[in-house]
């Protein structure tokens, strides 16, 4: 079916033809009403407890039956579809906000302080239990759709202690799909491509160890402020001398501490900084040279050094076929100018990497506008993700819930 997409969100000049779902009345204006109900009540990683009793009682009132508990607020839900056997899709959106305050004044802004939803996980969560609504009142296709609703996405890894409390053994999935919103591109565009899309998040953490004295003798001291200085130096040679030139890489010291008087020279210097990239043999590479660089240098100054590296996120590596799969899906919703099924990677990082690191999958980004959905817009301009001003557009959800379900129809019926 062909609908015109009409939504109080688009202006005037930007009707956009798309094949929706031809929802019944009242379902949009509902699932809006539920995404404002989640952005209301903000709940940071591991404390999506409202958002998870939520979800479950949803999910149970559309007659799916829930697992819940994987990954602590994690909530799985099993639709079975009426044609057997088949495979199994897996749908995933994530459920936590950030710990900061938010600007906004609307009606639906956060009512706790110091939390918000500033990333559009509260759309994220309303799209799929959209699709997870539909999919359960029509269920004409064979095998099975998982749905997944994961805890702690922004920090703490949700997505991999859903994965080791057992969701992939407990739900075999053949493949599994993922969305994000993205802002300043008009409603109704997707970007998405095939292998890396997003970076790899690493943190470090190096202690510079030398020897505290009088500033006004600094003879008796090995001073780690210079060595903390000399390192942080040499380390921006990494990224420009030791990485081939087609790759790409960041490496940023975004905190330097050291010292608490005028005229002491402390004891210790520590750097701590993030390290984003797309392959783990340039990432080898970095950690490496990180490590020589600040091992000798201290060592040059009589220093010592604690070297601490964390890799946190995986990088995001879409998988070929199944990417081709959703752009076809994509395409067939909004048209081909619509997707840009080449859009450059972003060095954000993503914990959906872990999930694509064991089942074949695609990840893409839903355009969510330039704030033509805010009304007290003002002179602010369009907002980024994680300002506190920003807003999911609910002229996404009709979008969204499309898009999952006829992911999740066409991949069981093919
Ligand atoms: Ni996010």
């Amino acid at each position: 079916m062909v609908n015109l997409a009409y939504h109080k969100a688009f202006p005037v000049y930007q009707i956009v033809l798309m094949n929706l779902l031809d929802f019944p009345t009242g379902v949009i204006a509902e699932l809006e009403a539920l995404r404002r109900d989640i952005h209301a009540h903000p709940e940071l990683g591991y404390e999506e407890h409202r958002t998870s009793d939520l979800v479950a009682a949803k999910l149970i009132e559309w007659g799916i039956p829930v697992t819940r508990e994987l990954g602590g607020t994690g909530v799985v839900g099993v639709i079975v579809g009426t044609g057997g056997g088949g495979k199994t899709i897996g749908l995933r959106a994530d459920m936590d906000a950030l710990p900061m305050q938010e600007q906004n004044t609307f009606a639906h802004a956060s009512k706790h302080a110091g939390r918000m939803h500033a990333c559009g996980h509260d759309g994220h969560t309303t799209m799929l239990l959209g699709a997870a609504r539909w999919l359960s009142q029509h269920r004409n296709f064979p095998g099975k759709v998982v749905v997944i609703f994961q805890p702690a996405e922004e920090s703490a890894g949700g997505a991999r202690r859903m994965i080791e409390d057992g969701l992939l053994l407990q739900f075999p999935l053949d493949a599994v799909f993922a969305m994000h919103n993205w802002p300043m591109h008009e409603v109704g565009r997707f970007g998405v491509r095939a292998g890396p899309m997003m970076a790899a998040s690493n943190s470090f953490r190096v202690t510079i160890k030398g020897r505290g004295s009088h500033a006004a003798q600094p003879q008796r001291s090995v001073d780690p402020v210079m060595t903390a200085v000399q390192i942080a130096q040499s380390w921006q040679t990494i990224v420009s001398r030791n990485i081939n030139p087609g790759k790409s890489a960041v490496l940023s010291i975004t905190q330097i501490h050291a010292g608490s008087a005028v005229n002491v020279i402390p004891d210790e210097a520590v750097l701590i900084g993030t390290v984003r990239n797309f392959d783990t043999d340039v990432l080898d590479m970095i950690e490496k040279r990180m490590r020589e660089i600040a091992e000798h240098t201290a060592a040059a100054f009589n220093a010592t050094v604690d070297f601490r590296f964390l890799r946190s996120y995986p990088a995001v590596v879409n998988h070929e076929s199944e990417t081709a799969f959703a752009v076809n899906v994509l395409e067939s919703i909004v048209g081909k100018e619509n997707v840009n099924a080449n859009m450059e990677p972003t060095m954000g990082a993503e914990d959906f990497a872990f999930y694509l690191e064991q089942v074949p999958g695609c990840y893409v980004f839903i355009a969510n506008g330039r704030d033509e959905h805010r009304d007290d817009l003002g002179s602010l301009g369009p907002c980024s993700l994680h300002h506190p001003r920003y807003d999911f557009n609910d002229a996404l959800l009709p979008i969204g819930v499309t898009y999952f379900v006829r992911l999740a129809e066409e991949f069981l019926r093919k």
